[in-house]
């Protein structure tokens, strides 16, 4: 069952949980599934927002290129801890990970053709409304220095969150 709920009851468990990983998704041939532990939520435009952070070494950046949507599906209390790890360390150019790591795929609520991973609890669909390469000079130097020794700087991907439920 889907139960609608309002993005801002969900940030503070977006925001704890994030950072022992959440899963990204993006369409693709096949679609793909990556880790993130990276990103914000919040109110810009006038609408809210939904910020992931990938690299253009991942296969995720080229989907996100030609996809202009995503998906974050995030584990609240099921252990997807080797999935969280698996879809961290290998990439979908090598395989489909949704297969590999048993990962179920539904149907997106809103009008996306991204699917959310099913054995998630809490889910945000996102529309891009902007997306922002981070420029080497701007940043603080020793976040430089600790994030981007191999260069490989972040592009910023901001979603206008379109839905927002829980599976139960
Ligand atoms: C806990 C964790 C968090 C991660 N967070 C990010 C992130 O926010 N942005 C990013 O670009 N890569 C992140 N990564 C690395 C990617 O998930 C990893 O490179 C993945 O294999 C890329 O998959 P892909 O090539 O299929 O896109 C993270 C990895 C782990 C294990």
């Amino acid at each position: 069952m889907v139960i609608e709920v309002r993005y801002e009851e969900y940030a503070r468990e977006f925001l704890e949980h994030l950072r022992k990983g959440a899963f990204l998704t993006v369409k693709g041939q096949p679609d793909n599934v990556m880790t993130i532990g990276w990103g914000t939520i919040g109110y810009m435009w006038k609408k809210p927002v939904l910020m992931v952070m990938v690299r253009p070494s991942r296969h995720t950046y080229g989907l996100l290129e030609q996809a202009g949507e995503f998906a974050v599906s995030i584990p609240l209390k099921q252990d997807l801890q080797d999935q969280i790890l698996g879809c961290g360390k290998n990439s979908g150019r090598d395989m489909d990970k949704f297969k590999e790591f048993h990962l179920h795929k539904e149907k997106a609520q809103a009008l996306l053709e991204t699917p959310v991973v099913g054995n998630c609890r809490l889910h945000f669909e996102c529309r891009i409304l902007y997306q922002h390469r981070l420029e080497p000079e701007m940043i603080d130097e020793v976040v430089r220095d600790t994030a981007y020794n191999e260069g490989d700087y972040h592009t910023l991907y901001y979603g206008e969150i379109l839905e927002s439920y829980l599976f139960e």
